[in-house]
């Protein structure tokens, strides 16, 4: 058994709730860690004398700031390359940014290359888990589990499905995509660290057929995850309204299949109804913030205090490609941001309750009970921040008044940058293999 005792200044949280959530700040903690699990955590001057880690291999990380590894609830596989399509709403986004990328998966190389990208873009952001919107091309999502296989984190992800108002060449028929879906699911659903989810588009690309054959793809499968997109859009929701006339609201368009669980995440929700909420909550559905796609595609900003109050479980999204990039810092403060901008409609977040969105309520709505905080009995998945030398960052940290004002700071200045070190149960997964093998375009060349 390997055992590694490390030292480290660490912070994480727990629980929430959000809007009271408490932040756990250690200066001088010990974590024994072994075979990639937390066996004990208590003061240094405690654990390292422990007759159990008298073996151990002692790390000391105290020159940077120890967290929970980052957890990402919404991020699309095929949309790597098309991050920063700004100035379009939703509709006409997906329709001249993302979905020509996503046509693109067809090609095994390309396919291939992009799930490289994905992965060492969010192991660099420190993300070690997340539910991933997998391709519309099944050889593309078995692409993207090999090689999330091969990265070490934590990856749920599967086959995107529609059957309608998407390109004719991203659309499937409902059989195919249950017989392909529950192939790859029977491959790489409970293998290691990867998981499962059934992955219809949005209502608005599926038909009444698609989505009951989603529903027939969960059962056949025990333990699937479930995740789609929801009320993002005005446009979108009315144009979904006009398509399921048979549907009370959005919500129902999935609701009536049996879609509702606590194993389903959906994304964005920033036009929700109050019945909607009383049913999301009623059913243990959680909802992905998506912060800087919400802001970048104009979509709105999210009514959190509607979905707190009733209960709805929230956890961060980083969206990408509508959202503009894999760093869950800068969601987090976009998180934040958006509730100050609803002024009185908003709930106001600590740098606690922020933290919390991007770890332990990620976590929970992934139902992953090992993973989200760094107690005793958690896998050490954990991220390393330690700001170079010379930056804002260190400068401001060298001056935090207490630990909630630094990590305040860290959600205001932190970047990848910052990120120096990347465990995912305990293995280092952020591994950077920088050389470019294609050169830049020269902007010159760009009209
Ligand atoms: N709704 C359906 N597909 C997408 C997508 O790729 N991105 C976002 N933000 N919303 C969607
Ligand atoms: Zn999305």
């Amino acid at each position: 058994m390997s055992t590694t005792l490390y030292r480290a200044r660490a912070l994480d949280v727990p629980s929430g709730p959000l809007g009271g959530a408490v932040l756990r700040a250690d200066e001088d903690l010990a974590l024994l860690v072994a075979d990639g699990v937390i066996t004990r955590r208590g003061p240094w001057t405690e654990v390292s004398r422990a007759p159990e880690a008298s073996d151990a291999v002692v790390q000391d990380l105290r020159a940077g700031l120890l967290l929970p590894g980052f957890v990402d609830t919404h991020v699309h596989f095929p949309q790597v390359r098309a991050i920063g399509g700004l100035g379009r709403p939703l509709l006409q986004w997906l329709e001249t940014c993302a979905l020509p990328e996503e046509a693109r998966m067809a090609e095994p190389a390309y396919a291939a290359a992009v799930a490289e990208e994905l992965l060492a873009g969010l192991a660099a952001a420190g993300t070690t888990t997340a539910l991933v919107f997998g391709a519309h091309f099944s050889d593309a999502v078995e692409t993207l589990f090999t090689a999330a296989e091969r990265s070490g984190l934590r990856i749920t992800a599967g086959l995107v499905v529609g059957d309608r108002n998407l390109r004719a060449d991203l659309h499937t028929d409902p059989a195919t995509a249950y017989e392909e879906g529950l192939a790859l699911a029977q491959r790489w659903h409970g293998r290691g660290r990867l998981r499962y989810a059934v992955t219809p588009r949005f209502s608005f690309a599926t038909t009444d057929e698609m989505l009951a054959s989603c529903a027939a793809l969960v059962d056949a499968a025990p333990g699937v995850r479930f995740t789609s997109h929801l009320n993002e859009n005005v446009r979108e929701v009315a144009a979904v309204a006009e398509l399921f006339p048979q549907a009370g609201d959005y919500l129902d368009t999935y609701d009536r299949h049996g879609l509702l669980t606590p194993r389903s995440v959906l994304a964005h929700n920033v036009h929700p109804t109050d019945a909607e909420l009383a049913r999301l909550a009623a059913s243990g559905t959680s909802v992905a913030h998506c912060p800087t796609s919400n802001a970048s595609l104009g979509s709105g900003l999210f009514p959190m205090r509607r979905h707190v109050e009733v209960g709805v479980e929230v956890a961060l999204g980083s969206d990408v490609g509508g959202g503009t990039g894999f760093c869950l810092l800068k969601e987090g403060l976009q998180a934040y941001f958006a509730q100050q901008l609803l002024g009185a409609a908003g709930l106001p977040l600590t740098a606690a309750d922020v933290l919390h969105l991007a770890t332990a309520a990620g976590a929970r709505a992934l139902g992953l009970a090992e993973v989200g905080h760094l107690s005793e009995g958690m896998a050490f998945d954990a991220v390393l921040l330690q700001p170079p030398t010379g930056t804002t960052l260190e400068a401001v940290l060298r001056h935090a008044h207490d630990a909630d004002d630094a990590l305040a700071k860290i959600f205001a200045l932190g970047t990848p940058g910052d990120i120096a070190s990347v465990w995912v149960g305990g293995e280092m997964v952020n591994r950077h293999t920088a050389t470019p093998t294609t050169p830049m375009v020269p902007l010159t060349t760009l009209s």
